[in-house]
């Protein structure tokens, strides 16, 4: 037994003082018997075990629906390691603050120890966590989103280090809600959401807050990246990895079916949220999969639009927030045809007149990964896998064109630190379809100030022997005069990974631009989509105007000036440079 983790679940007790430990030991058996208790306490719908079997419905208070920034905090000793874009809480605060909501918080409830492993289980790259929990829903999501229970505490031995996560649903309420990070002690405390990524602990707060603190002091990098593998019709597989922000295409592009007409071309799957990545000896950079399923956006997923998706959610799922058939499965918008009635997220009747939405937009699918058919055959490698593309995105309905390349590390880093998008329902009380800068689609989830993460990834370009990958950007939803997204994207999106994968190759050419190589109409295959898009379309999506970016730059400006005299010069340099060449 660990007598760290045995004293820290002693202490825990003692101050929240539970009726009952239960120490996860992530077997079958636990699995069913959480179910069971959730099913008669009225918290979990079971689905039509025809259609879904062993899937659940959970609907969360309707105040706790996505992840509260506002209520998220890095609790270092220095404000300015915290840095502008974090809200900050001095430690000795949150004792005074926040400790107390705890005190008696899991009266009358069970208080359930899990133990999880971040990353395969026998890689180097893995992390050990443990989160203590008064939620059976958090306990049952983290089943399928870690390597959860007795694999874990194997892992930790009699003395191995974790990162320590106590949550506690406390009362629910807004006004008593907080997310904590303290860096320093690698340790987490959330209080009053039961909701995704302010309650399952493995994922935002530890594989990107505490990680990404962890990643800089130790040489490494902790992303909100989906990672995937591009296989030729020649059997090569190029692979990699991409950041955009919440609810910007991460898991659809993860999975992403190629069309009829990219015949022979496969896309694997080995993440869709999170990568940690590392040099190996070689200079060769490695990713892995922190994680053991999808928590995927419900609305627009469908078989059209991402049948692999829909495929790994068929059985052993859980649905959060969306609609319920009176067939008893699980409906939302986009999945197909709206039925005549169904019970929308909050439990009232929903016809297809009612004016409100019947999922929420943020409703989510909980699936094992392993059920998803694209799943890379590489996703548990204990080495991970060698990442030849780095790409940022966003949701921009103009400037951004529909895909362009870095012309080096240190201008693709510029590139990644001036990522914009339009805000998304994955966020809580943020006003939706605002653009906010959103560096490395990071913003919400680096652990210190985002100054020092840039000049960390500058860092890396550095490397004495590195190969470093090639840097592209990325943009879905550029939309006509009418709103209308002009690029199909979804499966279409594979002809962009092939330009992608070609530049890597050194097999396709670019054209330059102010700012930096986009595809020749030559270089992009068209081939079966000339119709909605013929060349002067595909020119048009990838036109760099001076009139958005002029804004653009100015926008810029102003956000990297919130980091003063400690923003790395080379921000300012890149930023110079596409000025000039931009002729503004
Ligand atoms: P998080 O799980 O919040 O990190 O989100 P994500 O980045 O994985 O986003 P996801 O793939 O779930 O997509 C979010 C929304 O964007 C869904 O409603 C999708 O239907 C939509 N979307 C994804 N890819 C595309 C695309 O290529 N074009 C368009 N127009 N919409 C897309
Ligand atoms: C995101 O918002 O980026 C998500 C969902 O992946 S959550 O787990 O709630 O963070
Ligand atoms: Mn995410």
């Amino acid at each position: 037994m660990h007598q760290g983790l045995q004293d820290w679940v002693d202490e825990i007790a003692k101050l929240t003082q539970p009726d009952e430990i239960v120490w996860c030991d992530g077997s079958e058996e636990e699995y069913e018997r959480l179910i069971n208790e959730q099913v008669s306490d009225g918290d979990l719908t079971p689905l039509n075990p025809d259609s879904y079997p062993n899937c659940f419905l959970a609907r969360s208070d309707p105040q706790d629906v996505a992840r509260v920034e506002h209520l998220t905090f890095i609790c270092c000793d220095k404000e300015d390691d915290a840095g502008p874009t974090n809200n900050w809480m001095a430690p000795a605060e949150a004792e005074a603050r926040v400790k107390p909501l705890f005190e008696g918080a899991m009266k009358g409830r069970k208080m359930y120890v899990v133990p999880y492993i971040m990353g395969p289980v026998g890689s180097d790259l893995s992390e050990v966590g443990v989160e203590i929990t008064d939620s059976p829903y958090v306990a049952i999501n983290m089943r399928i989103m870690t390597r959860m229970g007795k694999v874990a505490l194997d892992r930790l031995g009699d003395t191995g280090t974790f990162v320590k996560g106590l949550h506690s649903l406390g009362d629910l309420s807004p006004d008593r809600r907080y997310i904590l990070h303290f860096p320093q002690r690698r340790e987490i405390w959330s209080i009053g959401s039961g909701y995704g990524g302010n309650a399952l602990l493995g994922k935002k707060c530890f594989a990107l807050r505490i990680a990404s603190t962890m990643a800089r002091d130790e040489g490494w990098l902790a992303e909100h990246m989906l990672i995937l593998g591009l296989e030729s019709p020649t059997g090569d597989v190029t692979y990699v990895a991409a950041a955009f922000p919440s609810a910007c295409g991460k898991t659809n592009l993860a999975m992403v079916l190629p069309p009829a007409s990219q015949k022979g071309w496969k896309v694997w799957t080995v993440g869709d949220d999170i990568a940690w990545m590392r040099f190996d000896d070689d200079g060769q950079l490695y990713a892995i999969n922190p994680e053991h399923g999808f928590f995927g956006v419900a609305p627009g997923t469908s078989l059209k639009t991402n049948p692999n998706a829909l495929y790994s959610l068929q059985g052993n799922s859980i649905f959060t927030n969306v609609a319920l058939t009176d067939n008893n499965e699980p409906w939302w918008e986009g999945l197909s045809d709206p039925p005549a009635h169904a019970t929308d997220w909050r439990g009232n009747d929903w016809t297809p007149s009612s004016k409100n939405k019947a999922a929420h937009p943020n409703s989510r699918f909980t699936a094992p990964a392993e059920q998803c058919p694209g799943i890379s055959s590489k996703w548990e490698d204990p080495k991970g896998v060698p990442i030849s593309a780095i790409v940022f995105g966003g949701r921009r309905a103009r400037t951004a064109p529909l895909v362009y390349q870095a012309f080096d590390w240190d201008h693709g880093v510029y590139v990644g630190a001036s990522v914009a998008s339009e805000t998304t329902a994955a966020q809580q009380g943020a006003e939706v379809g605002v653009i906010r800068r959103d560096p490395f689609a990071m913003l919400p989830f680096c652990g210190y100030n985002m100054a020092d993460y840039f000049a960390h990834w500058f860092s890396i370009g550095d490397r004495k022997g590195a190969k470093l990958p090639k840097i592209f950007h990325v943009n879905w939803f550029r939309t006509d005069e009418d709103g209308k997204f002009i690029w199909p994207g979804f499966g279409e999106n594979v002809r962009v990974l092939r330009w992608i994968r070609g530049r890597c190759l050194d097999e396709v050419d670019g054209a330059e631009t102010p700012i930096g190589y986009v595809p020749t109409q030559e270089a992009f295959d068209l081939r079966g989509i000339e119709e909605q898009i013929p060349a002067e379309v595909l020119a048009d999506l990838l036109e760099i105007n001076k009139e958005d970016w002029a804004p653009e730059l100015a926008d810029q400006r102003e956000f990297f000036e919130k980091f003063g005299e400690r923003l790395p010069a080379e921000i300012w340099e890149q930023h110079a440079a596409l000025c000039k060449r931009l002729g503004l």
